[in-house]
């Protein structure tokens, strides 16, 4: 038999005539950067990984022809489609109803009308994963370039994520010698001599309201409520500080002792320009909060916010974290007035810091600032809403949404804004939550009765599941997935596992 001269066709040329193929071709190893180990690797091959029945192969719209054997498909689900958001950002990890990748990235669903404004809101029972959500959600974000601002840091949990990247985090409160000025200038300083004069006005006139907001909150946390008079009066005596009235070019560094020291000791010009009928009256009706004031400055966290600031902020570092754990044994009180300063300082600073980077600043555990009173919710409300939210994304985290309805009695005008931050707030990540609080989560979100046994059912056995409602949107099922590494570092139940086993029974 005489062999035939046309060429031998291959089998993939023979298998291609029968229709389109799946793309089988092997994929060359990218190359990786030697020498550094990278934090946020992929935790598994885009189509799964090659084992029997673990892999998977999508098939783009418009349907093409795919023909394979039933010995080599297991299973078919046709008109299957993606969950509808775009696959640009952090990818969290999966959408168990469509079986494909979520992403998360705030700025770019607003840009595509998912959402109408970038904030997020974090809810969960202790332990079900909202921080190792959140600081996956910061390093996969970090790779488009996104930097992070942890304004109070609580528990310590964001500090190994910090040093993991070579960041040494920022610890206020016993033994720590870093002090931060409550009433500090920030960027504003530096920038000032550059602006022309109606940008001076309209900057200052900005800062010098959230500072007027800040010292009031902290009155009245002290047990005062403060007037309309005290407002206007710490208004004109912090713009005397700061030394604008007197048209110099330069802005001069003021604290809250400075403020307090002139209540105390008003000049002639001080109670004439406020308009009181001598210094006798001005000192008898400012005295509730010059004493306020003065508690602050000797109280349990004396020293900490009322000094000048004493370490400068890098602020090209991917992320930065203000760590209060020192602080937790000054007690509740002590730990709302420090979130308070710095959740002030941080959205003057990051509002002001323009180098046209976008910041994620993390509010973990803000209803504790919020029960200080109604001053401390408005002050959380201004800033969320000062903030210039197209170049923030802000983080809010909480147990649960009555966190922030009990900063108040029921129908308090504390609990109407808490309510109304909830909606500064477009996209909720729901952890985790018991039955007893699935009405509560209905009524403040305005979930439907699926959502509500997704939360409390599904969420509840496994951590990291969330329900990510973005929008109006039904909420969609997804479980982040953590790294080896990720899991080693955001690790916050290591040092119960390192008492409750002997060393070397834990390892990785
Ligand atoms: N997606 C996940 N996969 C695997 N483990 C996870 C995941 N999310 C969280 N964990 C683990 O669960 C534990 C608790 O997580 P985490 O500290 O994030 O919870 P939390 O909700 O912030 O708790 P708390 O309210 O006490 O601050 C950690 O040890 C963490 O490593
Ligand atoms: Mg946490």
């Amino acid at each position: 038999m005489s062999r035939r001269a046309s060429p031998e066709r291959s089998a993939a040329q023979l298998l291609g005539d029968f229709g389109a193929l799946p793309d089988t071709a092997p994929r060359a190893p990218r190359p990786t950067r030697a020498g550094r180990e990278r934090v946020n690797r992929p935790i598994a091959p885009r189509r799964g990984r090659a084992r029997p029945g673990e892999g998977w192969s999508p098939v783009e719209a418009p349907l093409a022809v795919y023909q394979a054997a039933t010995s080599e498909i297991g299973g078919l689900f046709p008109l299957l489609a993606a969950n509808g958001v775009p696959a640009v950002g952090a990818r969290m990890g999966y959408d168990t109803l469509s079986g494909g990748a979520f992403y998360a990235h705030p700025i770019e669903w607003v840009l595509r009308g998912l959402s109408t404004n970038p904030n997020l809101v974090v809810f969960g029972e202790p332990g079900r994963g909202k921080s190792s959500t959140i600081v996956a959600f910061l390093l996969r974000m970090m790779c488009f370039g996104f930097r992070a601002l942890i304004a109070g840091d609580v528990k310590g949990e964001y500090s190994p994520l910090v040093r993991a990247l070579g960041i040494t985090p920022i610890a206020l409160g016993r033994g720590s010698p870093a002090r931060l000025n409550a009433l500090d200038l920030g960027p504003l300083r530096s920038r000032w001599a550059g602006w022309p004069v109606h940008r001076q006005r309209e900057e200052l006139a900005g800062v010098l309201g959230r500072w007027v907001k800040l010292l009031v909150a902290l009155a009245e946390a002290q047990g005062y409520s403060p007037t309309v008079t005290d407002e206007a009066v710490l208004s004109a005596v912090l713009r005397r500080l700061v030394g604008v009235d007197d048209g110099y070019t330069e802005l001069r560094p003021v604290t809250i002792p400075d403020v307090q020291r002139e209540l105390a000791a008003p000049d002639d010009a001080l109670w004439q320009a406020t308009r009181f009928a001598d210094r006798r009256q001005f000192l008898d009706l400012l005295r509730p909060i010059t004493d306020a004031l003065g508690n602050l400055i000797d109280g349990p966290l004396a020293g900490l916010f009322d000094e000048q600031t004493n370490f400068t902020l890098d602020w090209d570092a991917p992320v930065q974290s203000m760590d209060l754990s020192l602080l937790r044994s000054r007690g509740d009180q002590a730990i709302a007035v420090a979130l308070t300063c710095l959740g002030s300082w941080s959205s003057m600073a990051t509002d002001l810091q323009s180098d046209g980077e976008i910041r994620i600043v993390v509010r973990d555990e803000m209803w504790r600032q919020m029960r200080l009173g109604l001053r401390a919710v408005q002050t959380v409300d201004s800033e969320l809403r000062l903030s210039r939210i197209e170049k923030n994304v802000q983080i809010l985290v909480g147990h649960k949404p009555s966190d922030l309805m009990s900063v108040g009695a029921a129908g308090s005008q504390e609990v109407a804004i808490a309510k109304d931050l909830l909606a500064l707030c477009s996209t909720r990540v729901l952890l985790g939550q018991s039955t007893r609080v699935a009405d509560e989560l209905a009524e403040g979100l305005g979930l439907s009765e699926r959502e509500q046994d997704v939360i409390t059912g599904w969420a509840m056995e496994r951590q990291g599941r969330a329900l990510w409602k973005i929008e109006n949107t039904p909420g969609f099922k997804v479980q982040t997935v953590l790294s080896r590494t990720e899991r080693r570092i955001f690790d916050t139940n290591a040092q119960l596992r390192s008492s409750a086993m002997p060393k070397g029974d834990h390892d990785d």
